[in-house]
């Protein structure tokens, strides 16, 4: 049965423990007699058990501190290439300590195989004890368990379902499209019509002046001529003359031909009234005389108005052809003025 192999701290406290003890009387007491902790093997107890001269003189190596790595290792080697040798002359008792270990560690150098460095030796040591320790106490990673593969539905259903309510979607669509676009029209329609409706609740409204308007003085107006100021704003010439029955009056007379309603011109050259529609032709008075005009022109209501202006009023006329001329409200009078 093997005992366990001491470790690299246990072999150096051990041989520091030889050396502490041995330090005063290394000499008078063998090595041997100090208990040892481990029982080295039989070879390593041979080179330690017999006390040898340079045990008991330390100082034979004095560039090697005693209990030292370097002792160490030089014991070691020198176990290893000296054989069995156990009696040294420079291994100190704590190398001499130290063989058995590094024999046990070792033991292929010492057929001859090249000598390990001493690095290569102590990671030896220490990599047996550390993998020994890492394996004892390394805990066991469990084994994951392997799940089963989920098993995937068949789409065929489901898209079977969805193509129909696609189906079923599109001819409602279609269906419901040339209702959809009737009522849109009949809508679109029906605010038409109300946005007539609503103008048509709002009348035109056609803004006339007014028909009553002052001309100004009559002495603006002499003896024997038409004015033509206000034909085109108002649409009446302003007449002072006596071609009428000897009378000198001032009057105001349409310019509209009792035709079809053309507005004739004044020819001053001429002294008539001329139309340009149908060629009737008017006197300077009015009346008419060559053309399909059937009567003589329309005269306006003319006064004298207060503030001495003469003033037009187109909301009543005058007809010759009914005696209307006769009325003074359809002239005044250029003599007295
Ligand atoms: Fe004046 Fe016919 S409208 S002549």
């Amino acid at each position: 049965m093997s005992e366990p192999k001491p470790s690299t701290a246990d072999i150096l406290a051990k041989i520091r423990a030889q050396k502490t003890g041995a330090g005063g009387n290394a000499a008078s007491e063998p090595v041997a007699a100090t208990p040892a902790p481990a029982t080295p093997p039989v070879e390593a107890q041979a080179a330690v058990a017999p006390p040898a001269a340079p045990v008991a003189k330390p100082k034979a190596t004095p560039a090697a501190k005693p209990g030292s790595t370097s002792d160490i290792l030089a014991a070691i080697r020198a176990a290893k290439g000296g054989g069995a040798s156990a009696t040294a002359a420079t291994p100190s008792p704590a190398a001499q300590a130290a063989v058995p270990v590094a024999a046990a560690a070792k033991p292929a150098v010492a057929s001859g195989a090249p000598k390990p460095s001493v690095e290569e030796m102590l990671n030896a040591v220490r990599g047996k004890a550390a993998s020994a320790e890492v394996a004892a106490t390394a805990p066991v990673a469990p084994a994951k368990p392997t799940l089963p593969p989920i098993p995937v539905k068949p789409p065929a259903a489901k898209d079977k379902k969805a193509a129909v309510g696609v189906d079923r979607r599109s001819f409602v669509a279609a269906c419901f499209a040339p209702v959809v676009v009737g009522f849109s029209a009949m809508a679109a329609t029906s605010l038409i019509w109300l946005l007539d409706l609503a103008r048509f609740m709002f009348p035109n409204v056609l803004v006339e002046p007014p028909t009553a308007f002052k001309i100004g003085p009559p002495s603006d107006y002499p003896l024997g001529g038409v004015s033509t100021k206000w034909l085109a704003a108002r649409g009446v010439w302003i007449v002072h003359t006596d071609q009428y029955k000897g009378r000198n009056l001032i009057y105001a007379l349409a310019s509209v031909c009792t035709h079809l309603g053309c507005t004739p011109n004044w020819l001053e050259g001429e002294q008539k009234y001329k139309c340009p529609c149908h060629g009737s032709g008017f006197y300077v008075n009015g009346i008419n005389f060559e053309g399909p005009a059937p009567r003589p022109l329309e005269r306006v209501g003319l006064k004298l108005a207060a503030d001495g202006q003469l003033e037009v009023d187109k909301s009543v006329k005058f007809q010759e052809e009914m005696g209307q001329w006769e009325d003074s409200n359809s002239y005044v009078d250029g003599s007295l003025v």
